[in-house]
């Protein structure tokens, strides 16, 4: 899968957010080393902290489908900017693909990627527990 396709997905599943608070929609596509490609959209909460980021949607519905190792992850919103995934959500998508690229887009698809080491150097992991 090309980073393009990756971040048509994406963009694709940005119209699946629920942000009526902050008015910022976010999709992302988190592609599976089996190819398969998981969609994740911004679901806010009136309660803000329970709003839960386009990136652990993608995420959380990949590993609970039973895939848990994964190869990049396409992030997009309205932004003129290129939108990044928040440490949180770095940290969780580093507990099951610290190799990843992560390919961080504005809303023309303008994108950079790079690695989720680079964008989270030093990670806290499980081997610190060892
Ligand atoms: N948001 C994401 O979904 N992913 C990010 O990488 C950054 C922020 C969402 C959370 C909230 O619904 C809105 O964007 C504004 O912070």
């Amino acid at each position: 899968m090309t980073d393009k396709e990756l971040l048509k997905e994406a963009k694709e599943a940005k119209e699946g957010a629920y942000a009526p608070y902050s008015h910022f929609r976010v999709g992302a596509a988190l592609l599976g080393k089996s190819g398969t490609v998981y969609r994740g959209a911004n679901v806010e909460n009136a309660a803000y902290s329970v709003t839960c980021c386009a990136e652990r949607v993608a995420l959380f519905k990949a590993v609970t489908s039973g895939e848990s190792d994964f190869t990049a992850i396409a992030v997009t919103s309205d932004s003129d900017d290129l939108t990044f995934p928040c440490g949180v959500c770095r940290q969780a998508l580093n507990e099951f693909g610290p190799d990843m690229e992560v390919i961080s887009s504005n809303k023309d698809l303008k994108y950079k990627k790079l690695t989720l080491e680079k964008l989270l150097p030093h990670a806290f992991s499980g081997k610190e527990m060892e």
